[in-house]
Parts: C-alpha cells; structure tokens; sequence
C-alpha cells in the first residue's frame, strides 16, 4: 500500500487561499456548479474546501484502501450522492478512457485537480501524454476548463527532455521572434547547472500546456507556478492554468506570448507566504 496522503500548512494555503479564489471566479463566470474531476484522496480536502463551487465529483483513486476510505468518509459527509468514483492510475484510466471495471469519466469537467504523486516527466512521457489526451477530449465537448497540477519535483525526471526542450524552444523564438542574442542567453542559462531544475521544469511544464492546449483549440493563460515544500519535505510545483475553448477549427492563439510564457517562472511559498524568486533565467 502506498504512503497515506497528509496535507501540511503550505498545502492548505494553497487550497484555501489561492486557488479557491481562482475557482471562485471560475464559478462565477461559468454561473452554474463546476463539475470536478480529480485526485481528492480519502479526506477530500480540495472538495470539501470548495464545495459550495461544486457540482459532481469524479474522484479517481488508485490505492483500494484510500478509495475505500474514501467512500466511506463521503458518507459520513453526506456527499456521497455527488460523488463518482473511479478506481485505477490516472494516466491509464485517460489513455484507455476505462477504469479498473470498466467505468468512464464523465466527460467534460469544468475543473480538473490532479494532485500527482511523483514527477511529470518520465521516461516513457505517459504523464505529458495523458494531459495532452484529457485537454483533447474537453476539446470534443468544446468546454472550457480549469487545469490544476501539482507534481513532485523528481531528479530522476528525464534530463535530456528538458535540456532538447530548451534546444527546440530557442529554435522556435529565433524562428519567430528573432533577437537572437538575448535568446541564446537565456536559453544557455536555463540549461547551465547553476540553474536550479525548478526553472527548466516550470518553463517546460508551462509550455507544455500551451501547447497542447493551443493545438486543441484552447486559448491557454498560464500563471507563475507555485513552489513549496510538501509533507516530508519533498519539493512541490503547482500549476493553475485556464483554458479557454475558442470554438474554432484552427489552432488557438493564447493572449500570452510564448516569451511571455517562459519569464513567467515562479514563486516560493514558504510558511504561508509568497516569496518572488530570481533564479529564472528572463528573456529580456
Ligand atoms: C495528494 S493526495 C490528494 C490531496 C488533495 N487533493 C488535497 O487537496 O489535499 C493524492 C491522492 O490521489 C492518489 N493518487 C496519486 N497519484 C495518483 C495517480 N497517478 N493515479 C491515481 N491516484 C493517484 C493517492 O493515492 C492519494 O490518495
């Protein structure tokens, strides 16, 4: 059985404080009870905290104990009628659109949680890919959506990915943009050792989502992420990002510029509060 998720201060910031704001706005531009689709774990935390924004909820699960729990501390609650549940790893039940018995998501969602155990970026890019299938099938719905991902910061996330991203983006400014020298900088710099590996995953998981986003007809408005230490002091990123169905056949463009998009970088949270950080290397 895997470890038994606990929540620590600068999680419950987050939760409370920083993105239930943002879902407020959600709920009201949307003007009807979100519909969620996420990673709540057996205490619901993210639920019950914004559950006056909340119309169902799909919570998938895939340790059986913790779904258990789940269950029943959703009726102790008296939520339990709200909730649908779904049992198995995440990245499987999108890529085969099934669970364990054979269940579907019920597709689409206005807010989508995932709170991650392990890193984003491994070896056979599953995770990438399972981000880039949920975004495609909200596009066959053709709703907008809140994305939120928080991800453990891992080393042994796949170095080479990062470092060709950052080959392959600065290919792409040049191609696009031109200046070529302050480009070249900045790259060169996301790539040095000296830079901490928060900075390349934070551009590349930012990129990552505009670009999936874009190519399925999502305008996609990107925040800086939000980085913290968890429970047991492991190193956390949280991303908040909207994206907005243009309704169009082409590819979306997003109000923000792809340079924009890079210098966003992040901000630490530490005992509850934020502090701005300049290790991110700019494109000035
Ligand atoms: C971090 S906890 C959820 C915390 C909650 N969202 C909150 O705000 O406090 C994540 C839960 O999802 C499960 N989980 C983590 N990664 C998963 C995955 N890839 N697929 C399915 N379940 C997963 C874990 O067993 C755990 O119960």
């Amino acid at each position: 059985m895997a470890t038994a998720f606990r929540s620590n201060p600068n999680k419950d910031v987050l939760r409370a404080g920083h993105d239930k704001a943002i879902i407020r706005q959600w709920f009201s531009r949307t003007g009807r009870p979100l519909e969620y689709l996420g990673l709540p774990g057996p205490d619901m935390l993210d639920i019950v905290e914004w559950q006056e924004f909340l119309g169902r909820f799909t919570a998938i699960e895939r340790d059986e104990n913790e779904q258990h729990l789940l269950f029943l501390r959703a009726n102790v609650r008296d939520v339990e009628h709200r909730l649908y549940s779904l049992y198995g790893e995440f990245d499987e039940i999108i890529r085969t659109g099934r669970d364990k018995y054979n269940r579907a998501p019920r597709w689409p969602y206005d807010l989508v949680n995932l709170d991650y155990y392990g890193g984003l970026v491994y070896q056979t890019l599953s995770r990438p890919l399972a981000l880039q299938k949920l975004i495609a099938n909200q596009d066959e719905y053709r709703l907008s959506f809140l994305l939120i991902i928080t991800q453990h910061l891992r080393d042994a996330d796949l170095k080479g990915e990062k470092l060709s991203f950052f080959d392959e983006l600065e290919r792409r400014l040049l191609r696009d943009v031109g200046r070529k020298v302050t480009i070249a900088d900045a790259m060169n710099a996301f790539k040095a050792s000296a830079t901490p590996d928060t900075a390349r995953q934070v551009a590349y998981v930012n990129v990552l989502l505009r670009d999936f986003g874009e190519a399925a007809h999502f305008q996609v408005n990107c925040r800086p992420a939000v980085v913290y230490s968890g429970t047991g002091g492991a190193r956390m990123l949280h991303f908040v990002t909207d994206l907005i169905h243009t309704d169009r056949a082409y590819r979306a463009v997003s109000e923000q510029s792809l340079i924009d998009v890079v210098n966003l970088g992040y901000r630490e949270l530490q005992n509850g509060r934020f502090v701005d950080t300049t290790s991110v290397p700019k494109i000035q």
